[in-house]
């Protein structure tokens, strides 16, 4: 019987592990830089948190959650994205409060149950961040920004800033009853789904990807023109912290997001290096979601970047990353005796930090000292009976191919050496 892997998830094989590693790096010093501070939550949770904040019309709900029972009859979801399990962990700790910013970020794999494609998984990975506590418009544009230099830190160029206002509860009424007005005289051309969207929640359609709705949503009237006073200041602002940084964006009408919680600035960033699965990150402000989960009112604003897209970029760009160089230290014996000293010698080195290796397979001198070189390992140490008793034995400098003659108890310190 042979096992194989689930559809729609992906090992992540050691050398691949060299980027995600890298990339994880990236996000949290760029994070730290902006002062947020890791947590984590579990991978599942109840599943109306996620029914309730995403929205019960979404396609996440609908068709895409891994719900299932517990044994006790609880119905439980892995978790589809980070944003809920967020707003829940810090209203049940006490982690938000008048005149107080809480900044978080969050490394981690997400479940959605989507039809498999390029960059699209079952689980899939995303690191985000999220603030609560501010309406200010300039909270906004720090979190575009730090988006922005995360991928210049990870020399990912050609990415594209869109960005939007979906309003909020008290423009959001009137945009939703333009929209019925508007789509009451296409609805009959447009897909099922939509036509049920068209009763149940209207604002959807604009996110349908279906051919034959893309027309009559190209004409639909657009929120960012609807806006209220308030909303259209907060947005004139958002859009003109940005100018001020000097971030290149682009005001996108159009941009809809797959999660109904958003209030106000919406925004992902797309590359032009993916195929249709182009959004390597959204995100946008959230301001009635903690209260809807039941706490107080509390303004809030994150994103979420895809890492399986980003590590797709990093593929493409030639960013590879390799194991080559990692091992300072292989040591190659010959014979049970040579072997148990060379065990005693690599133990003291990885004690003291040194990244060390041996073969424990009983290959021969000439296959270790491939091994050794595959490894890239910088110095070889090579002990056999003779070496046993001398005390000492030839450490090569595999760089440089010079050898020098070194004593068991100097062989840290000569490790060590400038
Ligand atoms: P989202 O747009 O659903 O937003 O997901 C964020 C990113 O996760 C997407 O831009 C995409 O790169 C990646 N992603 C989503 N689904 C998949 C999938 N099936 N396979 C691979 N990558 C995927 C959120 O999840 C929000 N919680 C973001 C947020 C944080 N908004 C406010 N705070």
């Amino acid at each position: 019987m042979k096992y194989s892997i689930p559809r729609g998830t992906k090992d992540i094989l050691p050398d691949e592990a060299l980027l995600w590693q890298s990339l994880e790096e990236a996000c949290r010093r760029v994070f730290a830089i902006y002062n947020y501070n890791e947590i984590r939550t579990p991978v599942f949770e109840s599943t109306e948190l996620f029914t309730r904040s995403i929205g019960s019309t979404t396609d996440i709900v609908k068709k895409e959650m891994y719900e299932f029972k517990d044994r006790k009859g609880r119905s439980l979801t892995l978790r589809p994205e980070e944003t809920a399990p967020v707003a829940r962990a810090c209203l049940e700790n006490n982690l938000i409060g008048p005149d107080q910013i809480t900044k978080l970020y969050y490394i981690g794999p997400m479940f959605r149950y989507e039809r498999p494609q390029a960059g699209r998984q079952r689980q899939f990975h995303q690191a985000g961040v999220e603030a609560f506590g501010s309406p200010d418009p300039l909270l906004d544009a720090e979190i575009v920004l730090m988006n922005v230099q995360l991928f210049k830190e990870l020399g990912i160029k050609d990415i594209d800033v869109n960005i939007n206002s979906v309003g909020c509860e008290k423009c959001r009424p009137h945009f939703r009853k333009e929209l019925k007005k508007y789509f009451k005289e296409n609805v009959a051309k447009m897909c099922a789904d939509c036509k049920e969207r068209f009763e149940f929640n209207p604002l959807r359609i604009l996110d349908c990807k279906e051919g034959k709705c893309q027309g009559p949503i190209d004409g639909a009237p657009a929120s960012v023109d609807l806006l209220c006073p308030g909303c259209r200041d907060h947005f004139e602002q958002v859009v003109k912290m940005l100018d001020y940084q000097e971030v290149k964006f682009k005001v996108n009408k159009r941009l809809v997001r797959g999660l109904d919680y958003y209030t106000r600035t919406t925004f992902e960033l797309l590359s032009g290096k993916l195929g249709a699965q182009n959004a390597v990150s959204g995100g946008g402000r959230y301001d009635t979601l903690v209260q809807e989960l039941g706490g107080k009112a509390t303004p809030a604003v994150g994103f979420a970047i895809g890492m399986e897209r980003v590590i797709q970029i990093m593929t493409n760009d030639k960013c590879q990353m390799s194991n080559e160089g990692k091992i300072i230290l292989f040591i190659a014996t010959l014979g049970d005796e040579a072997g148990k000293l060379g065990f005693d010698l690599l133990s003291k080195a990885r004690e003291k930090g040194i990244a060390a290796d041996m073969d424990y397979a009983g290959k021969s001198l000439k296959a270790q000292l491939k091994m050794a070189d595959r490894l890239g390992a910088k110095y070889v140490y090579l002990l056999g009976a003779d070496e046993l008793a001398k005390g000492s034995a030839a450490l090569k400098d595999m760089g440089t191919g010079e050898q020098k003659e070194v004593v068991f108890d100097d062989l840290l310190k000569e490790l060590r050496r400038p």
